[in-house]
């Protein structure tokens, strides 16, 4: 197949675009690296990778003239750059991928594969999270991400296009670089990598529900070849690990002396996570393959090497 990955300079886009390669794939990234990586490009030599923005309708209706499927990934991402940043937020995410969706309609585009967010379900009800779970988000980045998962389904009911909506949650892996609005692996494998403790919020006994990247471009491989199908899913490993589990794997990979300490619970996070993925399980065929201990391996290796 054709495909355009737009954000494919970034964390996760960059091994989406990899995998198609692999798999005899041809790709075109856009990517306006503000958030992305000239480094992360090097691996995707055989793609054409495209600088600019989502937000440029024009552009974006050119790319899809040469693509069959869309892999639409970038996105201001985080609920903190949210809160700093609303409008930009919402130009991205929601306005962004209006212009995705209206050149993908224009250009008879046969599938748009969305990543979305478990971040859209706000305030968690109860355990574990299926795609019913009530939607309430409770930052401008939930809301956008919301919004711009109802445009992808609406725009598959009123075109003939189909959009299959991946609701990710927390993904991890290699190309995933330390940020100050990001995920808690980098940051704790930046703090051990230099020797500082990690620093803990509440009393470490949160759980997360962590998938690797790896699973989460098969995923996004698996939707696209879904014939016929659109609908939102839950991307994640189906397990919990609490935070102090996650520290005290990492320090036994990195530096066991490196000590822990614990802040006050930060507003706005939640305190448990775990995803529900059979319906992903029975129409995508998607299941999990690298289990926590050997993808934080392959991760902190690979993060010692390019100094996160
Ligand atoms: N990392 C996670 O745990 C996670 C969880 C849930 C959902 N997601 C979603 O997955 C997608 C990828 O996230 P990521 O973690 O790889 O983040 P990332 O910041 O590494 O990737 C986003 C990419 O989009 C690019 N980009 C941003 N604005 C753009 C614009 N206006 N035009 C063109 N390119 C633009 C950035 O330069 C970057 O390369 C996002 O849609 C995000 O909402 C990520």
């Amino acid at each position: 197949m054709k495909a355009l990955v737009t954000g494919g300079a970034g964390f996760i886009g960059s091994n989406v675009a990899k995998l198609l390669l692999e798999n005899g794939h041809e790709v075109v990234v856009l990517d306006n690296l503000s958030t992305g990586y000239r480094e992360n490009l090097e691996a995707l030599q055989q793609a054409a990778f495209v600088e600019g923005d989502i937000r440029d309708g024009e552009l974006v209706a050119k790319l899809m003239q040469r693509v069959e499927v869309v892999f639409h990934l970038a996105a201001s991402v985080g609920n903190r750059r949210s809160i700093d940043n609303p409008i930009l937020d919402s130009q991205i995410n929601v306005i962004g991928t209006l212009h995705v969706l209206e050149g993908a309609r224009h250009a008879g585009i046969r599938k748009v594969v969305y990543s979305s967010s478990a971040g859209i379900f706000g305030e968690l009800k109860h355990l574990p999270i299926a795609e019913d779970h009530p939607t309430e988000p409770d930052t401008p980045y939930g809301v956008s991400k919301l919004s711009a998962e109802k445009l992808c389904l609406v725009y598959a009911q009123l075109y003939p296009l189909e959009a299959i909506c991946l609701r990710y949650f927390n993904v991890y892996g290699v190309n995933q670089r330390y940020d100050a609005y990001g995920n808690v692996m980098p940051i704790f494998a930046r703090w051990l990598l230099n020797g500082e403790p990690l620093l803990i919020y509440d009393d470490g006994e949160q759980t997360r529900d962590f998938v690797n990247v790896r699973d989460v471009a098969r995923a996004n491989l698996l939707a696209a070849h879904a014939e016929g199908l659109s609908g939102a899913f839950n991307i994640a490993s189906g397990e919990a690990i609490t935070i102090n589990h996650l520290a005290e794997l990492m320090r036994g990979m990195v530096d066991e002396d490196v000590g822990v300490e614990y802040q006050p619970p930060r507003k706005g996070d939640v305190r448990d996570s775990l995803a529900d993925i059979s319906l992903a399980n029975k129409e995508l065929g998607y299941s999990p393959s690298v289990d926590i201990e050997n993808g934080l391996k392959e991760y902190i290796a690979w993060a010692a090497k390019e100094m996160i």
